[in-house]
């Protein structure tokens, strides 16, 4: 994989498309079928995707310590993931091995996972340590009565899962370690929209809609139409500057850098963001719910030191809010009403051109791994 442009090669980038009023553009268009967003059997098979490649559960940072876990329904299925006290993650399918009760709900920290219901109890490698009345199952073998894992690595500040049998050879995630160690969350939201968890997606990958959809929240700070765009593996980076980028001008290139005058989106294959934005980071991970329906789940992360200074929780929370409340309220609206607007029938497809090309990219890799899974299935 190639690297991703450094600070003075964006910010080149950046200044020359201000002065030349241009932006970096794809070379073909890409035609998706507007039933794609509404198909129950498309979604079925989209589902299937998911189980079957790495996809972010988790920042590292939301699982510190060991025992720390998390359980949450992702792609259907109820997991629980938790860090081991040799430090590794790992995940397993939430349901005890008795009777199939859930064994944990939530988040927190651990030292074993026992049933709610007969009090069986697992180890944080998933391991049954412990059965009630033991010689009430007398051919029961413990070792065989273990959580079922789900495959999990950890990588460059996230987690990813894989539930199911790979689709692509190793199925390592084919992204740059992007989320630095020192961050740590300091607020998770999560929340429903009414739209195929595409259609949101879609609206963080593209800043031709800056002046029309976000004209009072994001386009009075940035500019309409000019961004950067790498399409990395399956994944994709879309850089936002801000006006005030311009004052680099001022500065010599060695000292160029471009925090706080850039929103440093990555789309990562197929349904998380991860942005940089001016006072903390936002990891999205849109769970599909069913073809008109989204689960999003948003940790709102920071450097635990920056500049010298340790955290001010309080700027990160503005920054937070601002992008909560104002631009990304627009890009939900946007979603939910595409969704609604898809019974029109007036579209067969959709269209995203030259300007959106981190779009077509998204939706190049989605059909190649259908084809895979429709190959494995034959
Ligand atoms: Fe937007």
């Amino acid at each position: 994989m190639s690297a991703l442009l450094n600070d003075v090669e964006l910010v080149d980038r950046i200044l020359a498309h201000v002065d030349g009023n241009s932006t970096d553009k794809g070379t073909s268009v890409w035609r998706e079928p507007a039933a794609n967003y509404s198909s129950p059997e498309r979604f079925a098979v989209e589902m299937e995707v998911l189980r079957r490649v790495p996809m972010v559960f988790c920042p590292s940072a939301a699982l510190p310590e060991a025992g720390s876990y998390i359980a949450r329904t992702t792609v259907g299925t109820p997991l629980l993931v938790v860090r081991g006290t040799d430090g590794i993650v790992r995940g397993f399918r939430n349901a005890c091995r008795h009777r199939g009760m859930k064994l944990e709900e939530g988040e927190g920290c651990k030292r074993a996972f026992a049933c709610p219901y007969h009090a069986w109890t697992y180890g944080l490698d998933g391991a049954l340590r412990h059965v009630p009345g033991e010689d009430g199952f007398p051919d029961l073998v413990k070792e065989e009565h273990g959580l079922v894992p789900v495959a999990v690595q950890e990588k460059g500040g996230l987690v990813f899962v894989t539930q199911g049998t790979p689709l692509s050879d190793g199925a390592l995630p084919d992204t740059p370690d992007l989320l630095p160690p020192d961050y740590v969350v300091f607020n998770k939201i999560e929340f429903d929209d009414p739209a195929n968890w595409k259609l949101i997606g879609e609206t963080s990958m593209e800043g031709y809609h800056i002046k029309a959809l976000h004209n009072q929240s994001f386009y009075p700070y940035g500019y309409d139409n000019l961004n950067i765009v790498e399409l990395h593996g399956r994944n994709s980076r879309i850089v936002f500057p801000f006006r005030r980028i311009e004052k680099l001008r001022q500065l010599p290139r060695e000292e160029w850098n471009v925090q706080g005058r850039i929103t440093d989106v990555h789309q990562l294959f197929p349904n998380t963001h991860l942005s940089f934005l001016s006072s903390h980071v936002l990891l999205t991970i849109l769970e599909p719910v069913s073809p008109s329906q989204t689960h999003w789940v948003v940790y709102q992360l920071a450097p635990r030191i920056k500049n010298g200074k340790p955290l001010d929780i309080a700027e990160a929370r503005r920054d937070a809010n601002f992008v909560q409340d104002s631009g990304l309220t627009e890009d939900r609206r946007a979603a939910c009403a595409i969704q609604a607007g898809l019974a029109s029938g007036a579209n067969t497809h959709f269209t995203f051109g030259h300007y959106e090309q981190a779009i077509g990219h998204f939706h190049r890799h989605l059909a190649e791994h259908i084809e895979k899974l429709e190959a494995h299935q034959e």
